[in-house]
């Protein structure tokens, strides 16, 4: 596990959108999982402005980890958001966008996605593996789209996986925990202080007896990085 601390929630963004540019510039093809959420939105910006050129978005081919139940031009879409903010700014093949169809039936979205991972992703060991998968972490330690009332979704045998959000009841399509665990790498981007003590008891591992979904998430790579800026990072006792 890597700690990147910045300063602020626009220097983590500016950061991981530096270390993301160097993945894709060294790499001759990537397979990424985006998050919704506010900081990705801030990378997206980032991302957009930083001119990168036509081929090397040729070689990124784009994915969600998670998607709102709803149609792609729905205010709550986070394929919206990415169009907003990253996909309507840059030169990047149609064919390399990979959306959840948030318009359609829940059930048969998850089936569908979960064949479209089988289909477009390398396999690694009889499973599909993502190059990296980018996370965010609700206040109550939840990733993806995998509530701590639904942990039981972590372990589901499905790549995708119907979430409810505990509070709104709105459907999601969720990646679950065998898919998340076998990337090649996966990058946590939490910024703010309400998210301080979860990450907090993750990262010192006091949350053990407390199983947040966030708290699930090792890849059997070993690369998990988490992407900090300082009012996040405020609950770690041992930054070893
Ligand atoms: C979503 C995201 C969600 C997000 C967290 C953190 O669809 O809403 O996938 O899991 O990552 O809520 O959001 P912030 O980055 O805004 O803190």
């Amino acid at each position: 596990m890597q700690l990147k601390i910045s300063n602020t929630k626009q220097q983590t963004a500016e950061d991981f959108t530096d270390w993301l540019i160097g993945l894709i510039g060294s790499s001759d093809g990537l397979h990424i999982a985006l998050s919704g959420g506010s900081t990705p939105k801030i990378v997206f910006d980032e991302l957009a402005s930083r001119g990168i050129s036509k081929n090397d978005w040729r070689k990124v081919h784009l994915y969600w980890g998670d998607e709102r139940c709803v149609p792609p031009d729905n205010t709550e879409s986070n394929y919206k958001m990415t169009v907003e903010h990253l996909l309507s700014k840059i030169d990047i093949p149609e064919e390399n966008i990979h959306r959840i169809r948030g318009e359609n039936d829940p059930r048969q979205e998850a089936k569908r996605y979960s064949e479209v991972l089988k289909e477009k992703l390398p396999m690694m060991d009889g499973l599909p593996q993502f190059d990296l998968i980018i996370l965010g972490m609700g206040d109550d330690g939840h990733t993806a789209s995998i509530f701590p009332y639904e942990i039981g979704l972590w372990n589901a045998d499905q790549l995708c996986e119907v979430a409810e959000h505990p509070e709104t009841g709105q459907k999601r399509i969720t990646i679950t925990g065998k898919i998340i665990n076998h990337a090649a790498t996966v990058a946590f981007l939490v910024t703010g202080e309400s998210k301080a003590e979860k990450v907090g008891e993750i990262i010192d591992k006091r949350g053990g007896f407390k199983s947040y979904p966030a708290n699930l998430v090792h890849p059997l790579s070993g690369n998990l990085l988490w992407f900090l800026d300082r009012a996040a990072a405020a609950g770690i006792t041992n930054q070893s």
